[in-house]
């Protein structure tokens, strides 16, 4: 019953409750109405007694039953003399008189004398009220009634209430059943409410919490839950907005402090470049080497913070038709310009693929997943990338057999300053921001990233969505 819902359980309540109220009222009711109408039987059992002697004593004893006067239906009248009965007969209503058959005698013969009327069990003459009196001429006379009319009252009772109290518990019941049911009504809102909060993407960007319970009224129990629900939802919603707002000045932040050292680091580049022009002493010259290395990777750096930060922004991004499959041609053939000492393999369809999106952006993708094959693999590493037009969009992968990415960095790969912590990898720029990039583009496109990889083999998997995001 416990896990049964409030609604089946009010009702069951209701109906449990009334059908013992039902139940005690009725047994009291029926016991009462047969204690009163038995005073009633036993009140014309007396009187018939009386009758009974007043005639026994005018009469011979032949004579001496009444046959006179009204007399109720099935009176019994018998005469007991020493102790044996002479004489039982009962009065049928408009009909002859019947003797009281001889099996029944020694009942009537062990009829205590001068006692109050009692139920005395006759046979085939059913049950009978029988009262016993001595009369002035020693005898005793036995009159009775029988109880038939006052059970046939009782069950006709019994039935009524039988019939009425199983209406009024259906009725109850369908009543109750409505009643709760309009009752919890707003509990149900409120659940409702609850729900479809509970299925908001509330984790990231701006999240307007406009969602209220509309039953608050505090005069009722489901009004309170429903107050303390939106009251809540007021203060959820509060915290999320700071929480957006504080996100967007970090952000801003970061754009911002990324936009403004380009400025210096375009500076520190041009001096250094202009430098070296000099003649140098060898210490000096590598000096400036270093300077000059270092500001292209924090060059670098910063132009990959900031279009993270942009990213982030949901800036919006450009939107065109872009032939995937001359991106790949051209980024392979930068990538090879780049690490000749790799092999360089390409598989492309000869049709345009074509996917809705921004291309520069794509064209990041890419130059970073072939950038990692060609500095994160020794020299002579076998580098694959293949596009393949798919019905529901582009699937490109780019695949090395060089070392493979360790199984600890495997699964935060494509976190943002997640790298490998080879010195090699140190030294080349790595700043562990591409692989961030590549995911936040593409997921901007609405497509998919994954990384699989063992020694030997290392594959990237893009999938673009025909449709777009
Ligand atoms: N093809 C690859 N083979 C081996 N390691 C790789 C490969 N691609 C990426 N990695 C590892 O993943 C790390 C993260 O890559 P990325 O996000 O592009 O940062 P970065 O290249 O700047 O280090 C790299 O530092 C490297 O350890
Ligand atoms: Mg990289």
């Amino acid at each position: 019953m416990r896990h049964r819902s409030l609604r089946t359980r009010l009702v069951a309540t209701t109906v449990l409750l009334l059908a013992i109220a039902s139940a005690l009222i009725g047994v009291a009711t029926t016991i009462a109405l047969r204690h009163f109408l038995i005073e009633r039987l036993d009140g014309d059992v007396r009187a018939s007694s009386r009758v009974l002697i007043r005639a026994e004593i005018g009469s011979p004893p032949t004579l001496m039953l009444p046959e006179r006067g009204p007399r109720p239906p099935d009176t019994l009248t018998a005469i007991v003399r020493n102790g044996s009965v002479v004489t039982a007969t009962v009065f049928p209503f408009g009909a002859d008189p019947r003797p009281v058959p001889a099996s029944e005698y020694r009942d009537l013969a062990s009829l205590p004398e001068g006692r109050p009327p009692r139920s005395v069990d006759l046979g085939e003459l059913g049950d009978y009220r029988l009262v016993a009196s001595s009369t002035p001429l020693g005898d005793t006379v036995v009159s009775g009634l029988p109880l038939a009319p006052v059970e046939a009252i009782v069950t006709g009772l019994v039935i009524i209430e039988l019939v009425v109290t199983g209406i009024t518990i259906a009725g109850a019941g369908v009543a109750a059943a409505m009643v709760v049911r309009r009752e919890l009504r707003p509990l149900e809102r409120v659940a409702a409410t609850a729900a479809r909060v509970s299925v908001m993407p509330l984790d990231r960007g701006e999240v307007s919490l406009v969602e209220r319970v509309p039953d608050a009224d505090p005069g009722t129990e489901v009004g309170q839950v429903g107050g303390a629900l939106n009251r809540m939802l007021d203060n959820v919603g509060s915290a999320l907005e700071a929480r957006h707002e504080s996100e967007v000045q970090l952000r801003q932040f970061i754009a911002d402090a990324s936009h403004e050292l380009r400025t210096p680091l375009a500076a520190i580049s041009g001096y250094t470049e202009l430098t070296r022009r000099e003649e140098l002493s060898p210490d000096v010259e590598y000096s400036l080497t270093r300077i000059a290395s270092q500001t292209e990777r924090m060059t670098g750096l910063v132009e990959d913070l900031l279009l993270l930060a942009r990213l982030d922004a949901g800036r919006p991004l450009e939107r065109g038709e872009v032939d995937l499959a001359r991106l790949v041609v051209d980024a392979v053939a930068d990538a090879h310009a780049a690490g000749p000492d790799h092999r360089w393999q390409l598989s492309v369809p000869d049709e345009p693929v074509v996917v809705p999106g921004d291309g520069s952006r794509l064209a990041q993708v890419l130059a970073n997943l072939l950038a990692n094959a060609r500095t994160h693999t020794p020299a002579g590493t076998n580098v694959t990338v293949t596009l393949t037009a798919e019905p529901s969009g582009a699937l490109l992968s780019v695949t090395d057999d060089g070392p493979g990415i360790a199984p600890g960095l495997l699964p935060h790969i494509f976190e943002r300053f997640a790298r490998g912590s080879t010195s090699r990898s140190r030294d080349n720029g790595s700043t562990g921001l591409g692989l961030a990039i590549v995911r936040a583009v593409v997921a901007a496109h609405g497509g998919s990233v994954d990384a699989a990889s063992r020694p030997g083999r290392t594959e990237f998997t893009v999938r673009l969505p025909r449709s777009g995001a």
